[in-house]
């Protein structure tokens, strides 16, 4: 699989169109990535519908491949079949470049045992620990050791507990589902991550065989049973890719539908582009986005779901940059995750950080200028920031952009956008 034309990895943007027409989202990024993770629990095939022809997903497809799965990506679906599963240790040098790899070593505790992974990686928006998800491991009976920059996690058996996570992070609510799976008894997560690709993991492992109730709220249990079959999947629209398009629509005062959305998974993001004078109309399954004039300035602040997304903060303050007055941003989940600003400073925008905060003064207009993404999403808010501003920009560092966002010149293109990729 292949999202990007060869070599060509700048933007090239010419900012002042508005965007109309229709856009339709991919499947969600952060659920493919789990559901392929989980899929080494079944004993037989698992294929994916609707999943997103984006970079994560081949790196999760090589880690995989690593632990001697056959998976393949083929005609917008994802095919994984773990019966020769073999390994222990995913390819350090696919952990480095994406923290999402850590997600196999909840099921290849419950399915073989034992794990051995390098300190994760991933996009660099500060420290990201996994105590919580050794913490969750250790409860289930697991014997964790650090070696030389390695984690092992070791069980003869698995066997349920009680779990309180000492923050609700998403990725150790899931590991510790997954290993839960095959555990003896009940296992009871509390203070749970609530966010909708949970629910679809559950949902996954639950068609597949597995007992677990409560994902979507902050306490799940999950019932150890014996094993999991292959089945086919599709999985839930991404969220994150939606919002994106839809402060892309509002950033150039466009007016345009948002397809292939469940608007539920949207509600924080909708009432805050409403506050800021967007209007917003959802549908069954699509979003109409139309903006007439400068958004009017708005306070947000990440938070777990359903609060703001913390993968929305980026694109907010970049639709912010332009609005009537100033807006205050609060980043409460990563630290570093404004590294993005300086960059928008180079188009001309007004933002002083004052550590976790953004103080956004609304510019009337953004100007075109040469700037590196530094991130996913902190590259999608320059595209944002390009889209709006005057003259040409362009944007290195696209392979972060590339890792999230199925075909995004594309989709912008279809948009009306003028944007292509260059050397
Ligand atoms: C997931 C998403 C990411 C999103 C984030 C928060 C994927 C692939 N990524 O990341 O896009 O931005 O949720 O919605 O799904 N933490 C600890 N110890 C741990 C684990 C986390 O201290 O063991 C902290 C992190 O440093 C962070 C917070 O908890 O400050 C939230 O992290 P978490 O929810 O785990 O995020 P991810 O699962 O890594």
């Amino acid at each position: 699989m292949e999202t990007r034309e060869g070599p060509l990895m700048k933007l090239k943007i010419t900012g002042g169109r508005r965007l109309e027409g229709s856009v339709k989202v991919s499947g969600a990024k952060n659920s493919i990535l789990k559901v392929m993770a989980a899929s080494l629990l079944a004993d037989g095939c698992c294929i994916f519908s609707n999943a997103p022809m984006i970079t994560d997903v081949s790196t999760m497809i090589g880690v995989l491949q690593g632990l001697g799965a056959k998976a393949r990506a083929e005609s917008g679906r994802i095919v994984v079949d773990p019966s020769s599963l073999s390994g222990y240790e995913p390819p350090e040098e696919l952990v480095r470049e994406m923290r999402a790899s850590i997600q196999v070593m909840g099921p290849l505790l419950a399915r073989l045992g034992r794990v051995r992974v390098r300190q994760p990686g991933g996009c660099d928006i500060g420290p990201r620990p996994i105590d919580l998800h050794l913490k969750g491991f250790s409860a289930l009976g697991a014997k964790i050791k650090e070696e030389r920059g390695f984690i092992i996690a070791e069980a003869r058996k698995l066997v349920g507990a009680e779990i309180h996570l000492d923050l609700p992070s998403v990725g150790a609510t899931e590991n510790i589902m997954m290993a839960a799976c095959f555990a003896e008894g009940t296992t009871i997560i509390h203070n749970a991550a609530r966010e909708p690709e949970i629910v679809d993991q559950q949902n996954f492992l639950n068609r597949m065989g597995a007992r677990i109730i409560g994902a979507g709220t902050d306490t799940i249990k999950v019932r150890g049973v014996r094993r999991l079959e292959g089945i086919d999947y599709t999985i839930i629209p991404d969220r994150i890719e939606a919002g994106t398009y839809m402060c892309a629509i509002a950033i150039t005062g466009g007016a345009a539908c948002v397809e292939n959305v469940i608007p539920e998974h949207l509600q924080a993001v909708i009432s805050k582009l409403r506050e800021a004078g967007i209007d917003v109309q959802p549908r069954e399954s699509s979003i109409w986005v139309s903006a007439g004039q400068r958004p009017a300035a708005i306070s947000v602040r990440s938070m777990p779901y359903p609060g703001f997304p913390t993968d929305m903060q980026p694109q907010v303050t970049a639709l912010m940059s332009i609005a009537r007055g100033t807006s205050i941003i609060s980043e409460t989940i990563f630290p570093n995750r404004f590294r993005y600003v300086d960059e928008l400073h180079r188009m001309g925008a007004n933002i002083k950080l004052e550590g976790r905060v953004a103080v956004v003064e609304g510019v009337e207009s953004l100007t075109g200028a040469d700037v590196e993404a530094p991130d996913l999403r902190g590259g999608a808010a320059l595209i944002l920031g390009a889209l709006a501003a005057d003259g040409e920009t362009e944007i290195s560092g696209v392979q972060h952009i590339d890792r999230g966002y199925e075909d995004i010149v594309g989709k912008l293109r279809g948009l009306g956008a003028d944007i292509r990729r260059v050397g």
